[in-house]
């Protein structure tokens, strides 16, 4: 999330400076690199020795250092930050960055960072609704800073208000999406999800095992980036969460290709997900079929493959993705349903690996485009994998357009 990012932590004296060690904690884990500076009274709320041990990095708040006389430079910090991130900021803090009031370490290495700066306000709510605050505040806005808004809830003064400092997961939340601004996908997607049940009789069926989660997961990715998403989904126990993806429900193969066909002259962007059967009986029975012989043989016929007929009618503006599901000879094996099923990219999960495939909530997959591009990607949360998924179309479909 922050892998690699230089972060200078400003904690200014307020009672939200107590926060501010899971914040340095949070920050580290992301993949920081966390400098902390103090202002003097920072240190009645918080001890130093916490912030350097957390953040593996001496706590600087003076001009120099008594003992030595060494000067601690807050250009030289100021340069070396990607990001200036001041939390909690209080009311008097904010008015002297406002102002230029340069009397203590915070403030000097705030006039010399040439890197972006985020406040995080925290006081009592009077003081964060004085027009003198507020209009510091505005004068930080209009001159780049960013504002991460204060809370309301209980406060320290025991009052109910506006003026908690924001939790430091959304304080790093909002760091993360500054450093991965989120891709924009103006699309429509017809996503199909799940297995496909193909009924015996009216209480039997022959399915799969597959669980539905890539697929979901990749439609809430595709969602959060603004794209229109239907999922036509066989039988499957995971729910959407976000209430704009429209979901249709089908049982069989054929009712999945019949609702998928109807959306795909419509949409930009279509994934495969499911795991549709192969074949099907071809006499269902109306009835419950009684276990009256020995044997029961099932005739089977081989179900639509809805891949490959939509693939016949995908425009050139189109973009498909498939998956596939290997043994033996993945790479080759997935590059032939490349262009046997006119994908673009096909992701290639492979059940060699542990912790890949249906059931599990990770997977370990290999992205493959039409002109053999190989991308790897690593062992993680289907989640984490269906962002990757998404940034990788984005991309493509943002160029394409
Ligand atoms: O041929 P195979 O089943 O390995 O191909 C997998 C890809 O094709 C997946 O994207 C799957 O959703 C899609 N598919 C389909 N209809 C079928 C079989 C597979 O859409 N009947």
């Amino acid at each position: 999330m922050l892998d690699g990012k230089r972060i200078i932590l400003g904690i200014s004296g307020g009672i939200a400076a107590y926060k501010a060690a899971i914040l340095v904690r949070l920050l580290v884990k992301a993949g920081a690199e966390v400098r902390v500076v103090m202002t003097p009274f920072a240190k009645n709320f918080i001890t130093p020795l916490t912030l350097s041990t957390l953040s593996k990095n001496s706590v600087l708040s003076e001009f120099y250092k008594a003992d030595s006389g060494d000067w601690n430079s807050h250009v030289d910090l100021g340069l070396w930050a990607d990001a200036f991130v001041i939390a909690p900021a209080t009311a008097n803090t904010m008015a002297k960055a406002a102002h230029a009031v340069a009397d203590n370490l915070l403030i000097t290495t705030y006039l010399s960072a040439r890197c972006p700066v985020f406040f995080a306000p925290a006081m009592d709510l009077d003081m964060f609704r004085h027009p003198a605050v507020c209009h510091n505040i505005e004068l930080l806005k209009s001159r780049g800073n960013h504002i991460i808004d204060a809370e309301t809830g209980e406060l320290a003064s025991g009052l109910d208000g506006k003026g908690r400092m924001a939790e430091p997961e959304t304080i790093v939340q909002t760091l993360s999406e500054f450093f991965n601004p989120k891709q924009t996908l103006n699309a429509k997607v017809l996503l199909t999800a799940g297995p496909t049940y193909e009924a015996i009789d009216p209480v039997r069926f022959i399915g799969n095992r597959s669980s539905g989660k890539m697929g979901y997961a990749i439609a809430e990715a595709l969602a959060e980036c603004g794209a229109h998403v239907t999922i036509v989904s066989g039988p499957v126990s995971v729910s959407v969460k976000n209430q704009k993806i429209k979901v249709i429900r089908v049982e069989s193969a054929q009712e999945m290709f019949e609702a998928s066909a109807k959306i795909f002259p419509n949409c930009d962007i279509a994934v495969f997900t499911a795991a549709v059967a192969d074949y099907s009986p071809q006499f269902p029975a109306n009835q419950k079929i009684k276990k009256s012989e020995q044997s029961l043989n099932l005739v089977l016929k081989k179900n639509p493959d809805i891949a490959a007929e939509l693939g016949k009618l995908k425009s050139d503006t189109q973009i498909s993705v498939g998956f596939a599901l290997e043994t033996e000879n993945e790479i080759e094996n997935a590059k032939s349903k490349i262009s046997s099923k006119n994908f673009d990219f096909i992701v290639l999960n492979s059940l060699n690996d542990a912790g890949a495939g249906f059931g599990t909530d990770t997977n370990k997959v290999k992205i493959i485009d039409k002109h053999n591009t190989i991308l790897d990607i690593e062992l993680k949360s289907k989640q984490e994998l269906a962002q990757d998924i998404v940034d990788v179309l984005c991309e493509h479909f943002n160029r394409q357009k």
